[in-house]
């Protein structure tokens, strides 16, 4: 009985999972050759992938979801995916370089999707870019209402000018990050202070700043840097994002569960420094905290201790850490001055043997995640040599002595077992998303076994 009952659900099961997976895979197409002559009668939605690789095979059930909700929610957007090394010729047109890569055509212009792949984040993107470029806010209810639900949102306020047509410029490239909204003066709030007209101005952090030609620069460096709240919860996709602004990511690693008081202290400093001490720091750091170490420490390949505060450059892999913890305000404001005057010890970097040393660690990281997504083929590729070569040397001493062998075989085992214990340290640090590295690998190790069989 209980048998035929588990068949039963077992028949609908796959007849569920069948009919749902035709009608979710109905809102991909999969394009071909012809894509060139149809992309720019829509805008498109693209996952170039490639058959081979694991982050593609991962995103794939992510992708239908994307497709069908976008189609579901009315969004002209149409969903498609392209194997790219059977296109490679349209792959490259495209500019695709990894795998998978994310791209929404927009008539003549590519954005490339680099956030989270999520379908949540992938369709927020989606809707974004594929709108109007500004969107332009006919009420003070709309105000309002747009006010509430970003964190982070530009507008231009005034009516026709030079300046609006340079907004709608920059608006045009870095749609990919951020929403850019206009509005005519008349349904701005009194609270808003406008100095003169018309204003480019970001609403953020519970405030607004307005945009000054002489003071910041140029408005797309301008927006670049005032593109993110002044405190985040920071992750790696989100790191290397807030790299992009050349802002020194300055953070809290924490950890609620094993210290959650020192860890709130410390948190707490950090968002006061960068909400009270914004003119003094806001142009060069970026603040933030990190939940656990994991990700810090494959970045600095070492280990920092939790709650601590380290300041990141992105754009040369440097690293500051204060020579004691962190407990008064006062000792954060001088470490983070100390940074910026280049007095504070910088390590890492991006010299001969940080780069030496990135290759060794980066490939200690391949051969875990090989072992850890599948032990029996990293056993039979890394443990046949070691057998072999084990093998031998067992030869090579029994015909010497048998005292000597016993030795061998004694240190051959205590070896092994530091081993493991250092491999499972290494998993432990390797939890970060360091995807896309991970990714290029995987393309050059494929290509290669591409070649050999060629
Ligand atoms: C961060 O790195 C960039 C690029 O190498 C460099 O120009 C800048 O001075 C560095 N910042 C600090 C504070 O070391």
């Amino acid at each position: 009985m209980v048998k035929v009952n588990g068949m039963k659900s077992w028949n609908c099961g796959v007849i569920t999972t069948v009919l749902l997976s035709s009608v979710v895979f109905a809102f991909v197409e999969d394009l071909d050759d012809t894509f060139k002559d149809k992309r720019m009668d829509d805008v498109w939605l693209v996952d170039f992938f490639a058959p081979w690789c694991g982050y593609c095979k991962k995103l794939e059930p992510i992708w239908y979801e994307v497709g069908a909700e976008l189609k579901n929610s009315g969004s002209p957007v149409r969903v498609g995916k392209m194997d790219a090394t059977a296109y490679s010729g349209m792959a490259s047109e495209f500019g695709v370089r990894g795998y998978p890569t994310i791209k929404l055509l927009k008539g003549e212009l590519a954005y490339n999707y680099k956030g989270p792949r999520t379908k949540d984040d992938i369709i927020e993107f989606a809707n974004r870019v594929a709108g109007p470029t500004v969107r332009s806010l006919p009420s003070r209810q709309m105000f309002e209402h747009v006010l509430k639900r970003h964190n982070v949102l530009f507008m231009y306020i005034g009516g026709e000018s030079p300046l609006k047509e340079h907004y709608i410029d920059v608006a045009s490239e870095l749609i990919v990050y951020t929403y850019f909204f206009s509005a005519s003066e008349d349904i701005i709030p009194e609270y808003v202070m406008m100095s003169e007209l018309p204003s480019v101005i970001v609403f953020k952090d519970g405030t607004h700043f307005t945009y000054d030609e002489y003071e910041d620069g140029s408005l797309a460096s301008w927006v670049n840097r005032e593109r993110f709240q002044s405190y985040l919860q920071i992750d790696g996709f989100t790191l290397y994002e807030l790299g992009e602004t050349g802002k020194l990511v300055a953070i809290a690693v924490i950890d609620d569960k094993i210290s959650p008081e020192k860890s709130l202290r410390l948190k707490t400093l950090i968002q006061r420094v960068s909400r009270e001490y914004r003119d003094d720091f806001y142009r060069d750091f970026q603040f933030g905290h990190m939940d656990g170490n994991d990700y810090i420490n494959s970045f600095i390949m070492g280990e920092v201790a939790v709650p601590s505060f380290v300041v990141l450059n992105t754009s040369n892999e440097q690293y500051f850490l204060p020579s004691e913890p962190i407990e008064r305000l006062e000792q954060l404001i001088t470490f983070i001055k100390s940074v910026l005057e280049g007095t504070a010890q910088a390590y890492g970097g991006d010299g001969f043997f940080q780069r030496l040393k990135r290759v060794v660690y980066d490939a200690r990281s391949t051969i875990m995640s090989v072992f850890r997504s599948s032990p029996v083929l990293a056993c039979f590729l890394f443990g046949l040599p070691l057998g072999v070569i084990s093998l031998m040397c067992y030869g090579i001493c029994t015909a010497e002595s048998d005292d000597d062998t016993d030795l061998i075989k004694r240190e051959g085992q205590t070896d092994e077992d530091e081993e493991e214990i250092d491999v499972r340290h290494m998993a432990a640090q390797l939890k970060g998303p360091r995807e896309d590295d991970e990714v290029e690998k995987e393309q050059v190790e494929k290509s290669e076994a591409d070649k050999k069989l060629d």
